[in-house]
């Protein structure tokens, strides 16, 4: 007999619903995916700042911080970038059930990574945001000098260089960074909130 055959789910007598009630907002996973430089964190951090000011509570997991923590010592290898996704999402999941709006802004290059992320929340609980930023302006940007180096041969299996990304196929948000300014960005995304009434006006 596994281990895994004496756990037993534990039903809470604070529910989701209450907690949702409580909040005064739905509890989603804003699921943000693309290139290094694209501007994940830039556009998460400023959606998350409207959605505060709109009385939401939130949550942002963002790349570099979580590396440093909970996901230290993970490898860009392929299979590593597996294990931080996987990861991450346990851990939105987790912030979803306590009610909050999360936001996740990692790379998370395998299509068929989100694809588990999304199934692991409840129905219409995943917002894939495609920050959709060509390579071109994601290297001009570059931000951290890491497409220099990776240019230079000086660091393995860099996204967009020497590692995939699988372009997401059917975003529920696709945000063009290069067109539009992180303002505009930032809107796009919140009116997509309120539109599909996950945030009310007031809430
Ligand atoms: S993911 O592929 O596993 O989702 P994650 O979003 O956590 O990547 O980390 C990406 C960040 O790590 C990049 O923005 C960049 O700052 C840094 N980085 C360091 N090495 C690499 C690499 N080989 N490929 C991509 N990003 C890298």
């Amino acid at each position: 007999m596994s281990q895994d055959e004496n756990i037993v789910w534990h039903a809470q007598t604070v529910s989701r619903d209450k907690k949702q009630q409580h909040k005064g907002h739905k509890p989603v996973l804003l699921w943000y995916t693309g290139l290094s430089g694209s501007g994940k964190s830039t556009v998460a951090n400023a959606v998350e700042a409207k959605l505060f000011s709109l009385g939401c509570h939130t949550y942002l997991l963002d790349g570099d911080n979580v590396r440093m923590g909970l996901n230290k010592g993970l490898t860009f290898s392929d299979e590593d970038r597996v294990e931080n996704i996987r990861r991450i999402s346990e851990v939105a999941k987790l912030f979803v059930d306590a009610g909050l709006i999360v936001s996740t802004a990692f790379i998370s290059p395998f299509k068929a990574d989100r694809a588990q992320a999304r199934s692991i929340v409840n129905e219409g609980e995943f917002i894939e945001v495609f920050i959709d930023t060509p390579l071109a302006i994601c290297e001009s940007r570059d931000p951290k000098g890491l497409y220099k180096k990776a240019r230079a041969g000086e660091i393995p299996n860099f996204t967009g260089i020497s590692s995939s990304f699988d372009v997401p196929e059917n975003p529920d948000i696709h945000v063009h960074t290069a067109e539009q300014t992180i303002e505009q960005c930032a809107d796009q995304i919140v009116d997509y909130l309120i539109k599909n009434k996950i945030v009310g006006t007031s809430s």
